[in-house]
């Protein structure tokens, strides 16, 4: 356990959140600590992207609060939990395609030319090129040919640029939601490299994966979440493959 301190960093009490008539997720507690990386598991359905859009100001919950560092939050968009640097990494993860590598880092908060081009809202593309591929690297993602369009990816490439754009601005919550899907192995690992040293700088880091060696490699602690509730929430040292397998389809129980 590395987390830092006893402070909780961001909180959901007691968040349910229904589509209609799904309920997704219901009464959930969810805790996340400074320095911490926590695993998000669960079948497909149970909850997991639900929460990180509650979490990350997509949905408001329908009950229940969200508490970052002791204050009381209600996020009006996606925008203001940014804002208050919470970072995300979206399982559908939302790049343009027909931007460059450094347009789609800095999507949203381009860096505007200075003087007259700058008010008139033309972008430094080759500023925001040369600076996608720094934070890039200083994630421990290299990606050749900065210049190219997020088109002109592998998938796996377009997944390690979306995973690089919210680590390089993550300074506080970084939530992931199935950040190694679409990556070859020795990608994967790099990634659960990245997320330690994202941990390792301080962040509190939500990892969602349906990979458990990955989940069981990286995490400090490890929520289980079940058609919408949690059924576990506990040290990632009172789990091992199979008995984490069977907290998350239940059988454990049954059998
Ligand atoms: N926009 C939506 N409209 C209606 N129902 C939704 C919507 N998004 C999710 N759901 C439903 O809510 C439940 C939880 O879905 P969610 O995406 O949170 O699951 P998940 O744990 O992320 O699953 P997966 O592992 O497949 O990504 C599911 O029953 C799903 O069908
Ligand atoms: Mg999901």
């Amino acid at each position: 356990m590395s987390a830092v301190g006893d402070a909780v960093l961001y909180e959901a009490v007691g968040v349910s959140k229904s589509y209609g008539s799904v309920e997704a997720l219901l009464d959930v507690d969810f805790k996340l600590h400074s320095g911490e990386v926590v695993g998000l598991v669960g079948d497909n359905g149970a909850g997991k992207s639900t929460l990180v859009k509650v979490l990350s100001g997509v949905h408001p919950p329908d009950s229940g609060k969200l508490v970052l560092e002791g204050v009381e939050r209600h996020w009006a968009s996606p925008h203001e939990a940014l804002a208050a640097e919470i970072e995300t990494l979206y399982q559908d993860a939302g790049l343009a395609p027909h931007l460059s590598i450094g347009a789609n880092v800095f999507l949203g908060r381009e860096i505007l030319r200075p003087g007259i081009l700058g008010r008139l809202g033309f972008m430094a593309q080759r500023q925001m090129d040369r600076a996608a591929l720094h934070e890039l690297a200083q994630v421990g993602i290299e990606i050749q040919g900065s210049r190219k369009t997020v088109a002109e990816l592998s998938g796996g490439q377009r997944q390690a640029v979306a995973i690089g754009r919210a680590v390089a601005w993550a300074r506080k919550v970084l939530l992931l939601d199935e950040p190694t899907n679409h990556l070859g192995a020795r990608q994967a690992l790099e990634v659960l490299e990245v997320i330690r040293k994202a941990r390792d700088r301080g962040l509190g880091v939500v990892f969602i994966s349906h990979t458990l060696p990955h989940v069981l490699q990286v995490c400090d602690r490890i929520v289980v979440l079940r058609l919408g509730r949690v059924v576990r929430d506990a040290p990632t040292s009172e789990f091992d493959a199979e008995s984490l397998l069977g907290t998350i389809t239940g059988l454990l129980e049954a059998s």
